[in-house]
């Protein structure tokens, strides 16, 4: 096994990909108020809300009205995806402290998702990082990274050369989206052998999601390359509404436990984000999708 990270940088996506794809409206101070609450377990940086056509995805259609709600602890990150130059300016008037653009690696899925081809995409991005304000932090998504819904498995190469190219442009990190939750470790692996080829280790990020349960394995194919950059989301909510059959990302209290067991530091509280996950799904009727969360609760109810 290579050297794991000593410390790994966990960005929670509860509240952006745990949502997105929700039919029934979650209201505005539950959300900020889910942030706040995950906040107080430790943690620190936030894939907080979209910038995005209401029309496509109702649900996001209050980002600006979320992050002001939000309580700004000592060190948070807020960060909001932006797919154009309208999503940068809403998102820069509402006080981001980061935003996230994206690409996928297929044109099909880049098409339903954002409307344009994958070089469209890439011209658009090229155009916000141009004009993004420079306190801003920049990360790229390149989803679709191992596998698309449409045209089923990427080549690693292409998914490599456009995180390299997003790298070259001045994205702060390249997140690998799995979109579908479909890959193993050997995906992973052959991902990774391409992108860590042309993109400093310390740049690339990850976001999983677990449809096929493999978001914990895959999670640690990345930690045994040294990725110290990850997404999950309490409670494995999830999904993208332009991804069928895709569920939630790996669940966070999952990673952390993984962590915990590898001697690697988050400086989260695992209990607590899973009652606070927990609570959240319960209120709101969603399934809880935490296998840890659900054994670690369990065990302290006994106690
Ligand atoms: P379009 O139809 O090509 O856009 O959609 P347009 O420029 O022609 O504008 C159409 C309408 O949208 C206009 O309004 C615009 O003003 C409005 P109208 O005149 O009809 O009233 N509009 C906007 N409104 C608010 N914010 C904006 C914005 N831009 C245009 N930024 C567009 C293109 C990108 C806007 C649309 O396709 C869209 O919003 N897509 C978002 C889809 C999305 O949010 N998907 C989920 C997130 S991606 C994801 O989950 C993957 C990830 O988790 C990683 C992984 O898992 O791999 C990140
Ligand atoms: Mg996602």
């Amino acid at each position: 096994m290579s050297a794991l990270p000593s410390r790994v940088s966990i960005t929670e996506s509860s509240s952006r990909d745990g949502l997105q794809s929700l039919g029934a409206f979650v209201p505005t101070p539950a959300k900020a108020g889910l942030i706040n609450d995950l906040s107080r377990t430790g943690l620190r940086s936030f894939d907080a809300v979209s910038f995005v056509s209401a029309k496509a995805v109702p649900q996001m259609a209050d980002g600006a009205e979320v992050l002001a709600g939000v309580e700004r602890l000592e060190g948070m990150t807020l960060f909001g995806l932006v797919p154009n130059m309208k999503g940068l300016e809403a998102a820069v008037a509402a006080g981001v402290d980061g935003i996230g653009v994206l690409t996928a690696a297929s044109d099909t899925f880049n098409e339903r998702n954002i409307n344009a081809t994958v070089d469209e995409s890439m011209h658009r991005i090229r155009r916000i990082l141009l004009e993004v304000p420079e306190d801003l932090l920049v990360r790229g998504y390149v989803s679709t990274a191992t596998h698309c819904p449409f045209e089923g498995e990427q080549d690693p190469g292409w998914v490599a050369h456009l995180a390299e190219t997003l790298v070259e442009w001045g994205v702060h990190a390249v997140f690998l989206g799995e979109t579908m939750g479909k890959a193993t470790p050997a995906h992973v692996d052959r991902l990774l052998d391409d992108v860590l080829d042309r993109v400093p280790v310390e740049l690339v990020g990850v976001h999983f999601h677990d449809t096929y349960g493999q978001g914990v394995a895959n999670t640690m194919a990345a930690l045994q390359r040294g990725i110290a950059m990850m997404d999950a989301s309490a409670g494995g909510l999830g999904g993208c509404p332009y991804a069928p059959g895709a569920t939630g990302n790996v669940a966070t209290e999952d990673v952390l436990y993984l962590l915990d067991g590898l001697g690697v530091d988050h400086g989260v509280d695992v209990v607590a984000l899973a009652e606070v996950a927990q609570r959240f799904c319960a209120d709101h009727n969603l399934s809880y999708n935490s296998a840890a969360g659900r054994a670690l609760l369990a065990s302290t109810d006994r106690e």
